[in-house]
């Protein structure tokens, strides 16, 4: 199996001398669904922030399929790598379909508004992703008239517009009820499942990352306790990060 993301020893220590990574090992291959599971202040955020260059870390090194992620490669690793998160980071005051396209833009040209200047494949594309998140029929509406979980419909659809190798998700339904939650993770699934997307996300819901999930991981403490296939989990490697 090839991996597309192979983590060695990184070590992640905050500027206030708070060590958030300790030393993680980590690799996931194409097409896998991992979760990593672990307390709050474990490392969880820090650990994809850093995947995707939001933060740089102190040592060690992160491969992104086979290429070193340093200055050199990290927009390519952005561009091929779609982010989900708690609070879904939607603007307000936009439609679902522009919400959508602003995942076309990079990190330089985010704030500027023209969107009168995506093309019209590029719309199509927006609405493609809809589609496949099924909030087609509210494409048009802004974002602050959806609920929660259609909210995290078209987060998810921000973030396949591109066609990326791997998702990362912030915890993705913390703030969703059992059912939006349910039908969220079955989102991420079918989307891994139909485009061979890699999916690395975040949970606090343990039935839900067994249920969903090939592998899960359990952090404590910027370290990783455990790193299992779901079904082979068992109450005390739950016991090791619940403390
Ligand atoms: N910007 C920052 N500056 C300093 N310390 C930070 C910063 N961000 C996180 N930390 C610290 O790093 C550690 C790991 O935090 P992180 O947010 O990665 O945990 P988490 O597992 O995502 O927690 P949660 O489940 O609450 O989201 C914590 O001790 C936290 O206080
Ligand atoms: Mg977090």
């Amino acid at each position: 199996m090839t991996a597309i993301l192979e983590i060695n020893d990184l070590k992640k220590t905050f500027d206030n001398g708070t060590p958030a990574l300790k030393g993680v090992n980590l690799k996931i291959n194409k097409g896998e669904f991992v979760s990593i599971l672990g307390p709050s202040g474990s490392g969880k955020t820090t650990l994809l922030r850093t995947i995707n260059g939001l933060e740089t870390s102190s040592t060690g090194e992160i491969y992104f399929d086979n290429k070193v992620i340093d200055n050199n490669t990290i927009l390519e690793v952005q561009k091929k790598t779609g982010m989900i998160f708690q609070d879904f980071n939607l603007v307000n005051n936009l439609s679902a379909i522009n919400n959508v396209l602003t995942g076309l833009l990079n990190s330089s040209n985010k704030f500027l508004s023209l969107f009168y200047l995506f093309k019209k494949d590029q719309k199509i594309e927006a609405l493609r992703s809809l589609e496949t998140v099924g909030l087609l029929e509210k494409s048009y509406n802004r974002s602050d008239e959806l609920s929660g979980g259609q909210r995290q419909r078209v987060g998810i659809a921000r973030a396949i517009i591109k066609q990326p190798l791997l998702l990362l998700a912030d915890e993705p339904v913390a703030s969703l009820d059992p059912k939006a939650a349910n039908l969220i993770l079955s989102l991420l699934k079918k989307i891994n499942k139909e485009f061979g997307t890699t999916i690395l996300c975040n949970l606090h819901q343990v039935d839900l990352a067994k249920k969903y999930s090939d592998r899960l991981v359990g952090l404590l403490d910027g370290k990783i306790i455990f790193d299992e296939k779901s079904e082979n989990i068992n109450k005390s490697n739950l016991e090791k990060i619940y403390v």
